[in-house]
């Protein structure tokens, strides 16, 4: 496919999971792709596998919730690559607990991966977006953003994902820069592994597809949300959790 030919796009949480099937996609449909990803080790090992000839993707160490290491990540993309045409804000973590025994380091350590790390990559490409006057952005957000029993700090997380998405996707629509979310149900990735067989089996009962989601299901549509065919779509979250919820 070359829907996404001669388009770069920046991939944050690429080493594995979701982030890793959104860079296979992107680079099926044609993009160049920069993974980055805080397990650098891991990320060599994905992306070799992926990229064999190495021209096509590169791959950096990038903590997302570190400014001064995103800028420079992106000041070396510039350089490089000379422009940001798609930015996929995909790194995320949880560290659940009920809210009685939140402690503050679970709170906001999840509030800047998975929100205020956002801030950070969108200040380092809306700017330049601009002036291209051309820009996708998608955001990895989630059902737990509608409340999730023990995860508070996941949930304030990624409903902020949403109000994000919404305002600049309302200031930057002019620019020709699309801003979207996607809200994952219950995906097979190392994020979900360890969740206790019955709260695994409770989500899957409470999903008309009957099952879990597959990381190729979510980078599918965050391959529409960075092609032109969603040109017109702005603002949007989009679920994709086999039913699960239907906002
Ligand atoms: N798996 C699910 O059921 C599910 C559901 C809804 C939303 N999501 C969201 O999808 C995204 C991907 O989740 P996943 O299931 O693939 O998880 P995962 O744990 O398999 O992968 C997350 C990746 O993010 C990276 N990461 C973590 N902290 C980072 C940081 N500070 N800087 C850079 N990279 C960092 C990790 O190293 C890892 O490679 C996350 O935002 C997650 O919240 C997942």
């Amino acid at each position: 496919m070359t829907k996404l030919m001669n388009k770069i796009a920046v991939v944050t949480g690429a080493a594995q999971g979701i982030g890793a099937k959104i860079v296979e996609r992107l680079l099926e449909d044609g993009a160049k792709v920069v993974a980055l990803d805080i397990n650098f080790e891991k990320l060599e090992e994905t992306i070799s596998n992926l990229d064999k000839s190495g021209e096509k993707v590169f791959f950096m160490k990038c903590n997302v919730i570190d400014q001064a290491e995103v800028n420079d990540v992106f000041e070396t993309v510039y350089d490089r690559l000379g422009r940001v045409d798609i930015l996929i804000n995909n790194a995320g973590i949880t560290r659940d607990a009920f809210f009685h025994k939140m402690t503050h380091e679970q709170w906001s350590t999840v509030l800047d991966v998975n929100l205020n790390s956002i801030f950070f990559t969108c200040q380092a490409v809306i700017p330049a977006m601009r002036a291209q006057e051309y820009g996708k952005i998608v955001n990895i957000s989630s059902t737990s953003s509608w409340g999730n029993m023990g995860q508070a700090n996941y949930s304030a997380s990624k409903a902020g994902v949403i109000g994000l998405t919404r305002t600049l996707a309302k200031e930057n629509g002019i620019k020709n820069i699309t801003v979207n979310a996607i809200a994952p149900g219950q995906i097979d990735t190392e994020m979900t592994k360890d969740l206790p067989e019955n709260i695994k089996m409770m989500a899957q009962l409470l999903t008309p597809a009957g099952r879990m989601g597959k990381p190729s299901e979510v980078a599918s549509v965050v391959s529409f949300l960075s092609s032109d065919d969603s040109s017109y779509v702005n603002g949007e979250c989009i679920c994709v959790s086999g039913g699960y919820l239907m906002p």
